[in-house]
């Protein structure tokens, strides 16, 4: 098995995950308007023939999954990820949602080798193409699995959400941009991929590009309830990817804005607004033969 190696450095599977888990379904409740807008443009473009089988490519929590059954009447979903426990709580909140007979969890590293399967006529792949080690590979497979004439939807962030005022009142203006600046910093050592401009990716792998749309996102108070817990699990993410990349003074002041109760607290504050871009691009695998020879399942590189 090929060792994946951006992950080597992080915190042990379980607790990672389980952080993961919360800050996904905090991204799904507080985002909610935005991720239904995508799904309906899909839709849209998913045009005819009717979509029967979808594919949630790093599915998580099942975010995508769920909104996508919801949208797609009469399709069923086959969620693939590395996690088991990420896909225990999609198979959980799939049974809440009333539509567990239409998905299919597959656990599977698709660093290493991906499983077989059936082909379908739609994949979706939001934040997931940026962990894989090897984007054209994996873009290579997709292309592999849809039908002819099939579609994939790419979402990836442009960068991570922002939430803060320039002036929160204490330490130095301007932390959340330090923050950024120093994460991209981590983020280019650990996630090369992110920020690729996956629009060359996708030609060069044999798609036909039929569009691309920046979702820009911008929730001013009133925010959802939800609001302040996506705060702060976001930064405490950014959080622990940031020691010794910033001065102890801001690190302090991070940490008074994730931990504390009182009203420095992410959880207390009436000033967080919420900014972020997601880009979405729908490419699709020609219908007519190939002229890349996919149909063997062989790949050449
Ligand atoms: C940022 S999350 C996005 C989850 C979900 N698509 C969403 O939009 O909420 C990225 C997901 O990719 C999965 N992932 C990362 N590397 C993977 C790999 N090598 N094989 C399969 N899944 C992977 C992670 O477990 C995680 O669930």
């Amino acid at each position: 098995m090929d060792s994946h190696h951006h992950h080597e450095h992080q915190p042990p599977a379980g607790t990672d995950d389980a952080a993961m888990a919360g800050l996904l379904d905090l991204d799904a409740e507080v985002l909610h308007s935005y991720l239904s807008e995508m799904t309906a443009w899909v839709h849209e473009l998913a045009g005819d023939p009717p979509t029967r089988r979808i594919l949630d490519l790093g599915s998580g929590t099942g975010t995508g999954t769920l909104a996508l059954l919801q949208r797609f009447a009469g399709a069923d979903a086959i969620a693939l990820d590395i996690s088991p426990q990420l896909l225990q709580r999609l198979r959980d909140k799939a049974r809440v949602a009333g539509v567990a007979d239409r998905v299919r969890t597959v656990q599977a590293d698709l660093d290493a080798s991906w499983p077989a399967i059936e082909p379908v006529d739609l994949v979706w792949a939001s934040s997931s193409l940026h962990h894989m080690a090897d984007p054209a590979r994996a873009l290579a497979e997709v292309f592999a699995v849809l039908r002819p004439g099939g579609l994939l939807a790419v979402i990836e962030m442009d960068s991570f959400p922002r939430f803060l005022p320039d002036h929160l009142g204490l330490g130095r203006p301007g932390l959340e941009a330090r923050c950024h600046a120093a994460l991209a910093e981590a983020h280019g050592e650990e996630l090369p991929q992110l920020g690729a401009d996956w629009g060359s990716h996708l030609s060069r792998a044999g798609f036909t590009i039929e569009a691309r749309r920046p979702f820009v996102i911008h929730l001013t108070p009133p925010l959802p309830a939800a609001a302040g817990r996506y705060a702060q699990a976001s930064l405490r993410r950014a959080r622990s990817h940031l020691d010794g990349r910033m001065s102890a003074d801001d690190l302090a002041t991070l940490d008074l804005l994730i931990d504390s109760d009182g009203p420095d607290g992410v959880l207390q504050r009436d000033d967080l607004t919420i900014r972020t871009t997601r880009t979405t691009w729908v490419a699709r695998r020609p219908a007519g033969p190939s002229s890349r020879s996919r149909a063997s399942g062989q790949l050449s590189s």
